[in-house]
């Protein structure tokens, strides 16, 4: 509902991006308002301690801490989320979406657990539901999904989705840096949390594929469908083979449609270094989607901080406030119609690296030949390092051809329980392009 002809925006949140949104909506209210052909004005903002110390524009009359000031205050057209986390964030989403305000958020958690929903009850209520900040910070990915591309049949995505492990990856890889050394500098630089484990373990990847995925395939995607394996395993050694082979590790999120179904999976993958993805390095994130019109188009920008993701949550806020001034309903619908069967991890078939510590003596190489022989895969390369004569060990590193991930977990286990494979110290998936 529109007061006066002006369109009132009510804040949930005013940290990091909340008080940049904040800032722009009050210092650039003139010209945002001409952007939005009605003017807006900031209504109220929903912080959780009112005695925090802040560097905000924000006038304190506006601060509050009941969420009713905005889900029932009729001056507020447009709810902007930017609280984080699943609770209370998607109640109270939920709520304004019922009380017929136009929602916009930057949660990829709620987007990913909660995103069907939501999208059905703002159909049901004839508002707007926008997202274009839940995945890939200011990188417009959500909206070219919803209107540019989607006359293509979506083939593939592969994305850098995760500034923090795109940035240890980095260190590892240009620097040598070990997998702990990198971590701290990333945390140094207010680039990881404190806590780190839900960007390390490849978790928060996997909500923004899960998101990106029901859009570009149609096709309703639990975070659960995604095969989701983190970075922590890898270790300097495994860069260096990687360069020796002509290959970057990257923690990919990808979703390929094969036949009928549809494989969801983020891990760390050797990228050939001729990739555009393979130069996407620090905190820059990077999405390559493949279409049947478009072929490969690829989004490349800064993937999260304050003005970025401010740059989309102000984008889906002039386009709601626009759809408001027209008077015509929400364009885009994220109608979810199903048919692609979410293909189990087991049966992907890709190349394989695999790096083994093996007993230093003859005929070990034709051990390991024959297991994998066995189970139907077979080796495109294989390089021998570092005698260990101390131990009397060798390193081998593996290539394989495509292969079944069934098959490679099989061949995995049975060399564990070989007497002389001491240890498959990391395996690592290999993605071509075809
Ligand atoms: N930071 C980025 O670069 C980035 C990039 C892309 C997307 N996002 C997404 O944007 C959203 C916001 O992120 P952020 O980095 O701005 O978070 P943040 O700095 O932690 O700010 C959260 C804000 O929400 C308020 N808040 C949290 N829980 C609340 C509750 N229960 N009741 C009332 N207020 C509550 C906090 O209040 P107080 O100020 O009183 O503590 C704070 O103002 C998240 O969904 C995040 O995933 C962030």
């Amino acid at each position: 509902m529109d007061k006066d002809g002006k369109i009132g925006i009510g804040l949930l949140g005013l940290g990091v991006v909340g008080a940049e949104v904040a800032r722009m909506l009050i210092q650039k209210s003139e010209r945002l308002s001409q952007k939005a052909g009605r003017p807006l004005f900031l209504c109220s903002v929903l912080v959780k301690d009112m005695a925090k110390p802040r560097d905000s524009v924000v006038p304190p009359r506006l601060l509050t801490t009941n969420p009713a000031d905005i889900l029932n205050n009729p001056q507020v057209d447009v709810v902007v989320e930017l609280l984080g986390g699943v609770k209370p964030a998607t109640d109270y989403l939920r709520t304004a979406i019922a009380q017929g305000k136009h929602a916009v958020t930057a949660n990829k958690e709620v987007m990913a657990n909660h995103g069907p929903e939501l999208i059905r009850l703002a159909e049901e209520h004839g508002v707007n539901l926008l997202y274009e900040a839940s995945v890939g910070g200011g990188i417009p990915i959500i909206g070219p999904l919803q209107k540019d591309l989607l006359a293509n049949e979506i083939t593939s995505v592969h994305a850098i989705i995760n500034g923090t492990t795109n940035y240890i990856l980095t260190k590892m890889s240009q620097e040598g840096m070990d997998f702990q050394v990198a971590l701290r500098r990333a945390q140094e630089l207010g680039y990881a949390e404190a806590d780190p484990a839900k960007d390390i373990e490849g978790v928060d990847a996997a909500f923004k594929l899960a998101i990106v995925a029901a859009l570009a395939f149609h096709t309703k995607v639990a975070v659960s469908d995604v095969y989701t394996e983190g970075i922590s395993k890898l270790t300097a050694r495994d860069f260096l083979y990687a360069q020796e082979l002509g290959y970057t590790i990257k923690l990919l999120a990808i979703a390929r449609r094969i036949g009928d179904g549809l494989s969801l999976r983020v891990h760390p993958a050797m990228v050939p270094n001729e990739h555009l993805l393979s130069k996407v390095d620090g905190v820059l994130n990077a999405v390559e989607i493949e279409g049947d019109l478009v072929g490969r188009v690829v989004f490349h920008g800064q993937g999260a901080g304050p003005r970025p993701t401010a740059s989309a949550v102000i984008g889906d806020i002039l386009e709601v406030a626009r759809s408001i001034a027209s008077r015509r309903g929400p364009a885009r619908s994220g109608t979810v119609d199903g048919g692609l069967r979410i293909l189990p991890m087991e049966e992907m078939i890709t190349q394989y690296y695999a790096r083994l510590t093996v007993s230093d003596r003859a005929g070990v190489l034709a051990q390991i030949a024959k297991v994998l022989g066995d189970l139907d895969i077979s080796i495109a390369s294989v390089i021998q390092k570092n005698a260990d004569a101390a131990r009397q060990t060798a390193e081998i590193v593996v290539m394989t051809h495509p292969a079944k991930e069934a098959h490679i977990r099989q061949a995995v286990h049975q060399m564990e329980t070989f007497g002389v494979v001491r240890d498959v110290s990391n395996v690592i998936r290999v993605e071509q392009w075809t």
